[in-house]
């Protein structure tokens, strides 16, 4: 199958050109899964609740969603994108996956970063998705530092993680290599370039999309300085193989009853 990322410049609150500029590039390739970065709609750095409760759309039958589930169809695609997504009262740092078929699946952040912590709600659980020619593991951005995002993701069967991400800290994509290498899957992280800036506030992003085998081989990267679209074939049957050695299975491997702290919330205690 063939698997790729659409790194991104974004305009913050730009919502329609920014989908219009994804579902250009998009139309460039066909029978594949892309992902596209965090928030690629609207932007990061919102100054309030009130402008990201004016950006944010309902996933189901938000305009975001319709354009690139068009796309999906028309070039028989899977594709997985971030997007502020209002539920309720609610908003959330969402991945959206819609398939070639017209499924759609929502997995909602976990874990904020920094002032995401001022705007969002916390997602309660870990999504995997089947698409046609692959499982899925949706995990966003910063999930990254939590290494059990991954490991349970791989363990519901996830044989791809699909990484929309808006990385600004410089180890995430490293980070991400070893996800791939401690659970034998495949790894997509699509990253945003360029600089936002809005008042006192700015961030840069760090580009550097890149696609992980599960040895921690990466198959294609991208630079830090502008919009790429990058596909490569790969074999995914071979993250369904967790073995190092012929003596070692991963997951074969694992003692959970030892790992008891790890569903605490503070096992010092
Ligand atoms: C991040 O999680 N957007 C750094």
């Amino acid at each position: 199958m063939r698997i790729g990322f659409l790194q991104l410049r974004v305009r913050f609150g730009e919502v329609k050109a920014n989908v219009r500029r994804a579902v250009s590039l998009l139309s460039n390739v066909c029978d594949a899964t892309i992902v596209l970065p965090e928030l690629f709609n609207t932007g990061y750095l919102f100054k309030n609740l009130k402008e990201l409760d004016s950006l944010a759309e309902p996933v189901q039958r938000g305009y975001t969603t319709d354009q690139l589930r068009k796309v999906a169809q028309k070039r028989n695609l899977n594709i997985v994108f971030g997007m502020a997504e209002k539920h309720g009262r609610a908003c959330y740092n969402s991945a959206v996956c819609v398939t070639s078929k017209g499924k759609i699946d929502v997995y909602r952040k976990i874990h904020l970063f920094d002032r995401e912590k001022l705007f969002f709600a916390p997602g309660q659980s870990l999504k995997v998705t089947a698409a046609p020619g692959a499982r899925l593991g949706m995990m966003i951005c910063f999930d990254w530092i939590m290494p059990e995002v991954a490991r349970v993701l791989a363990l519901k069967g996830a044989q791809i993680l699909v990484h929309p991400a808006n990385l600004v800290l410089p180890w995430g994509q490293d980070a991400m290599r070893t996800r791939c290498i401690e659970n034998r899957v495949f790894g997509v992280t699509a990253n945003r370039i360029g600089t936002e800036r809005r008042g006192t506030l700015n961030l840069t992003f760090t580009g550097g999309s890149q696609i992980v085998g599960p040895t921690g081989e990466i198959l294609v990267s991208a630079g830090d300085r502008s919009d790429s679209l990058k596909v490569v074939e790969i074999d995914v049957a071979q993250a369904d193989d967790k073995h190092v050695t012929t003596a070692n299975d991963i997951f074969a491997d694992r003692f959970p009853a030892v790992y008891k702290p790890l569903t605490l919330r503070d096992p010092r205690r």
